[in-house]
């Protein structure tokens, strides 16, 4: 008799072919079924309270123009010092409808055409591309694996960054490789970034996601006043909380009233203003739903563990440890596979392209989803590969 799992929050798996959903649509048909294993959405349902605060909203039937509810900016400040001990200040705080928006924002508020963005890389798409698209320079600062984790090459920074380096792009924790970083590499980034006079935009969408029980998230604002200065930070409960389809809702944390200005000129007539379902929403997982992160958290943390497992076995493939996000990066250089997106499609798992995150060696492989999901797509993985 096989052994009975107890059952988790995700069991049943939710059907997600007929949702119109970006990940499971985009490249399956009729014809080909393909698992979408790439865009980082969760196939994961969200928590019990926050569908019951988007549907009283829903009771009101009326949808106008609305403000963010009374507690909260409270909720978040109180928030963020319990997890983090950083104290925030209510007019700190600028709501805005993604996070993505928010980078191009901070990439050229300060300083002119032809100054420069620093990011490292690789990164999430955007980070490579924002300098390009704001009149900028782009300065990489690579990574590169030591001792099976990937870390920031630091002599390149200090070669790199000058007092034309307007901003510093810091994803953290870092998507794709699932590092967090630690103290040290923070004060590293900031002292570099202080003596240049740059202002470092840090996106900690995935701060709520770390997985390891021994890491910790530090926002880089909390080390010193001096580095909270002159510092925007991008926080947002659609990553961990599952909630992009229910419409953007981020918040840029800038302490220094300046900087704070020149982003909200940047972002005047650009960005919509965030709705009442995203406000909803957003306030209960930050205030209701502790215990339903921790349970998600301990689901993904077993699938990574799974997959860490798997992709061990299989030659060709090899995985570094994802310390935060569900997202797992994955060396495909040693497959043998001339175009291995491809192949990995042929055989029915859409994966992310790592060329787009500037490393052609990689693929960025999803893996929150249902167990039974994974399963399926280690068994297409090793097809692909036999
Ligand atoms: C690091 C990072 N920032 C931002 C985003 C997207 O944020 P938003 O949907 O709020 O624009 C993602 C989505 O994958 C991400 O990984």
């Amino acid at each position: 008799m096989p052994k009975k799992t107890k059952p988790t929050l995700f069991d049943p798996p939710i059907e997600r072919r007929d949702s119109d959903s970006t990940k499971w649509t985009r490249f399956s048909s009729k014809e080909h079924d393909v698992i979408g294993a790439w865009v980082a959405d969760m196939d994961l349902p969200t928590s019990a309270k926050i569908i019951n605060a988007i549907k009283s909203r829903l009771d009101e039937r009326v949808f106008g123009y609305s403000e963010p509810p009374d507690q909260f900016f409270d909720v978040v400040i109180q928030r963020l010092e319990k997890k983090y001990g950083w104290r925030t200040k209510p007019e700190w705080f600028v709501p805005q409808p993604g996070v993505v928006p928010s980078l191009f924002f901070a990439s050229n508020c300060l300083g002119d055409n032809g100054d420069a963005v620093m990011a490292a890389r690789p990164n999430y798409r955007y980070f490579l591309e924002t300098a390009e698209h704001t009149g900028r320079v782009f300065q990489p600062i690579d990574c590169h694996v030591n001792q099976h984790r990937w870390e920031m090459d630091f002599d390149q920074m200090r070669q790199t960054i000058s007092p034309k380096t307007k901003t510093f792009l810091l994803c953290n924790p870092h998507n794709p490789v699932g590092r967090v970083l630690d103290r040290q590499e923070l004060e590293t980034i900031a002292g570099l970034c202080l003596r240049n006079g740059t202002m470092i935009c840090s996106d900690e969408i995935h701060a709520d996601l770390v997985l390891d029980p021994d890491k910790q998230h530090i926002p880089i604002a909390s080390l010193h006043p001096e580095v909270e200065k002159q510092s925007i930070t991008l926080i947002s409960a659609s990553k961990a909380f599952n909630l992009p389809a229910i419409g953007g809702l981020s918040l840029a944390i800038i302490p220094d009233p300046e900087i704070r200005s020149a982003f909200q000129n940047k972002a005047y007539g650009v960005a919509t203003h965030p709705g009442a379902l995203a406000y909803a929403a957003t306030l209960t997982a930050f205030k209701d739903c502790d215990d339903w992160l921790l349970q998600t958290i301990s689901y993904l943390r077993d699938n990574r563990d799974y997959l860490e497992a798997q992709i061990a076995d299989i030659e060709g493939l090899n995985m570094t440890h994802a310390e935060a996000t569900f997202l797992a990066w994955i060396d495909v250089s040693n497959s043998g596979l001339e175009n291995p997106v491809s192949t990995f499609l042929e055989h029915g798992i859409a994966l992310s392209d790592g060329t787009e995150m500037g490393n052609a060696d990689h693929v960025r492989l999803n893996f929150a989803c249902h167990r039974s999901t994974l399963e399926e797509i280690v068994r297409r993985l090793k097809a692909s590969l036999a």
